[in-house]
């Protein structure tokens, strides 16, 4: 009765809401299912952070509506922990934007600078939103394909000049969901000279941070000098903390991309509970050893489910962060097919890399988000139906 709006209606459907209805389906058949397949950590929010939230949440002056632009005293905390990580001085005042999770920044930010018609460049496979938050705000994504030739990095220079001079906003993601590729020091300053010459904004999606192996530790894009002329960096508690339910991010870098991107939400949300606001100062403040053993977990899970699927002839990519496998399919499979055919023979969920784009066909990804002993029963499986 009620006709959608244009843009809702261009909205590709939601990956994963796809895959969780076939899982439930399965489940509600009674079936064992190894769930592979959404990237949401399965340990529990370390007690420090459980305790912290519980203290704040009994205190009234915490129950009112919270500061839009956020506590100060979080805006601190992020900004102390961006220069201990990564060396980066931010003023918490201007620079430093708490977000509810940093899906919803990134999916509003493209409202505070798209006109209809105008383009994003958005890296393909990706994260969903950063398409759908350009189609929201009237806009269209330009695809940048991210292959394995090309270390799953986009081409800058394949990009046509008419396409360069529409394009506001270009999306990067290292360690990159669903890939699991990073990015190096040259893409880095390329990139950077890339936005200056074009007049582009960069969104870098920096979620994966902190989930990297044998020492490797991911950089910011603000590292690498100019950024900050062109750079809104994403963060979020969800992966480094196991907080994915708690809703708390944030967006930092050039202080005008983050005053409009605070001007849009202030129309949008009232900001974060300000108990979970005080919990994640305690995540950024206290002890960070946990997060040792969490990589130390994700690594042994990463190297029995890659040299299994590596020794029943498979092709997966080992990967240096996140906590995510890329893994080739047969040439002959499409990855819908492939994934179902897991799914109804050997009860394994993994996501269909054609789910994140086009360039994700031939493809499917595996969460390293089960216990070790499941990834072992998955390789059995996988090893009686192949
Ligand atoms: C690449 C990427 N960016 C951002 C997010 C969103 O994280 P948050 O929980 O902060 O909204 C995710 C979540 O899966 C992600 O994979």
């Amino acid at each position: 009765m009620f006709k959608l709006s244009k843009k809702v209606q261009a909205l590709p459907p939601y990956l994963f809401l796809e895959i969780d209805k076939a899982k439930r389906r399965a489940r509600a058949e009674g079936r064992d299912i190894i769930d592979l397949g959404v990237g949401d950590p399965d340990q529990p929010t370390p007690k420090f952070i459980i305790d912290s939230l519980s203290q704040a949440a009994l205190d009234p002056a915490n129950h009112r509506y919270a500061l839009d632009q956020g506590m100060p005293v979080l805006r601190n905390a992020i900004g102390d922990w961006y220069k201990r990580r990564f060396n980066v001085d931010l003023s918490p005042d201007t620079e430093i934007l708490p977000l509810i999770g940093s899906k919803e920044g990134i999916a509003h930010f493209p409202l505070a600078f798209l006109n209809p018609g105008d383009i994003t460049l958005v890296p393909d496979p990706c994260y969903p939103p950063y398409k759908g938050g350009t189609i929201l705000a009237g806009g269209r994504p330009y695809l940048l394909p991210l292959i394995a030739q090309n270390d799953f990095l986009p081409d800058l220079k394949k990009i046509p000049l008419s396409v360069r001079r529409k394009a506001k906003i270009i999306f990067v993601n290292y360690p990159n969901n669903p890939t699991s590729a990073c990015a190096n020091d040259d893409f880095y300053t390329g990139l950077i000279e890339f936005a200056t010459k074009n007049k582009m904004i960069v969104i870098s999606d920096l979620a994966y941070s902190e989930m990297a192996y044998e020492d490797f530790k991911p950089r910011s894009l603000l590292e690498f000098p100019g950024a900050k002329d062109v750079v809104i960096e994403f963060h979020s508690l969800s992966k480094t903390y196991n907080m994915t339910g708690w809703r708390i991010g944030w967006a930092c870098g050039n202080t005008q991309l983050i005053a409009a991107l605070a001007k849009v939400k202030s129309n949008i949300d009232s900001g974060n509970f300000s108990a979970i606001q005080l919990a994640g100062v305690t995540a950024l403040q206290g002890p960070q050893d946990y997060l040792k053993s969490m990589c130390a977990l994700y690594q042994q899970r990463r190297d029995v489910l890659v040299s299994g699927l590596n020794s029943l002839g498979w092709s997966a990519i080992k990967p240096k962060a996140t906590f995510y496998v890329w893994i080739k399919i047969p040439p002959q499979a499409d990855a819908l097919s492939f994934a179902a055919h897991l799914l109804k023979e050997a009860n394994i969920v993994a996501t269909p890399g054609v789910g994140f784009g086009q360039y994700g066909e031939g493809y499917i990804r595996m969460a390293l988000t089960v216990p070790i002993e499941r990834i072992k029963e998955a390789l059995e499986r996988i090893k009686k139906i192949s």
